[in-house]
């Protein structure tokens, strides 16, 4: 899966390293001028460090070093801890998507860039 994911053309996946480890992983797909964040995770032990901030902060500026004008993303409406981490980089609800999970809603938000 992340063999086809990272060889989309439309697709920019980083990773963080610390020494040999890897300690987060993120990246988003550029379509026309909107940058769809397709996921943001950090090690279960590096949470709660920055290191989400810091890897979304590295993201927002990339895709708008691309000219992209807004990023998208969905999220699970019981993810308190994602929700926050955009809210705090400015990031708004625009819409519910009903059972996008399958068991679960996805909020929808977005960011102008
Ligand atoms: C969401 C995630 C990436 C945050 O990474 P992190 O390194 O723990 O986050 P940070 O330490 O940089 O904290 C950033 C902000 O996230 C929020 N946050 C992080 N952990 C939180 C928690 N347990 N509860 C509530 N808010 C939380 C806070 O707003 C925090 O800012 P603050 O500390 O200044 O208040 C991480 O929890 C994760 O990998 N979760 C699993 C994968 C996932 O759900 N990804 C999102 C998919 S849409």
């Amino acid at each position: 899966m992340f063999e086809r994911e990272i060889g989309l053309a439309i697709s920019r996946f980083f990773v963080a390293m610390s020494g040999e480890r890897l300690v987060a992983y993120g990246g988003y797909w550029a379509i026309d001028c909107e940058a769809h964040l397709v996921n943001i995770a950090v090690h279960p032990s590096e949470r709660s460090k920055g290191l989400g901030k810091e890897f979304l902060s590295f993201l927002i500026k990339d895709s708008a070093g691309r000219k992209l004008s807004r990023m998208l993303l969905e999220v699970r409406k019981s993810n308190s801890a994602a929700q926050s981490l955009y809210r705090r980089f400015g990031f708004e609800v625009s819409g519910i998507r009903p059972k996008y999970y399958g068991d679960e809603d996805a909020v929808l938000m977005h960011k102008d860039l």
